[in-house]
């Protein structure tokens, strides 16, 4: 039988925070991103199924920003509420290499914070590299906001009605591909 992601085992959803998982092969996937771009620090930012899947030695430099307490005796673990970004620590500031993103909700002013203050913008080093997810129909509005373009590779993200795209502000040669877990119906690629 096929190994299971510890993360997807040990944290069911909650659907009050709309915790909507990747699967685990997409998971397998943005890890492996992490792994090449982001090995020198990443923010995940309310993207724990990453942060949690990624290899000991790289997470030790990563930090995983979110709402949900579950995870905060994890030495990585950042309380972060997008509607408070003045509480992102100081000392963290412009210290990231990388950003992975996944907000809880689809609209502009949701995805104003995360860019803003952002996450994106506050939280990384000139010239770090972004990815995040969201639908199709973002697509002006996250190369307005974070200057990303969607990929070939689309996420899986089972328990979501939507089927979501993939954006960087880099281009990936891993994301240049189709996902296989995604029918080609719903690929539009
Ligand atoms: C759609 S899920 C994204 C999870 C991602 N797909 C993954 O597999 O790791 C939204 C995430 O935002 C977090 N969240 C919910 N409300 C939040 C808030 N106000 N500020 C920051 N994070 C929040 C949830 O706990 C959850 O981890």
């Amino acid at each position: 039988m096929a190994s299971k992601n510890r993360f997807l085992v040990r944290n069911p959803e909650k659907g009050d925070l709309n915790q909507y998982w990747y699967s685990k092969g997409t998971i397998e996937a943005l890890v492996l991103e992490v792994v090449e771009f982001g090995g020198e620090g990443t923010a995940f930012l309310s993207t724990p199924s990453i942060y949690f899947s990624t290899p000991a030695e790289i997470r030790q430099k990563c930090k995983v920003f979110d709402i949900d307490t579950a995870w905060k005796k994890d030495p990585g673990f950042v309380y972060f509420d997008f509607n408070k970004l003045d509480d992102v620590p100081a000392d963290l500031h412009g210290t990231f290499a990388m950003v992975v993103i996944d907000p809880p909700f689809i609209m502009r002013e949701v995805w104003e914070a995360y860019a803003m203050a952002t996450a994106a913008r506050l939280l990384l080093q000139p010239g770090g590299k972004i990815l995040a997810t969201t639908i199709a129909e973002n697509e002006e509005l996250m190369a307005e906001l974070l200057d990303v373009k969607p990929c070939v590779f689309k996420p899986s993200i089972p328990h979501l009605v939507y089927q979501y795209k993939l954006y960087t502000n880099y281009d990936s040669p891993n994301l240049n591909q189709r996902n296989p877990e995604i029918p080609e119906d719903h690929d539009g690629a």
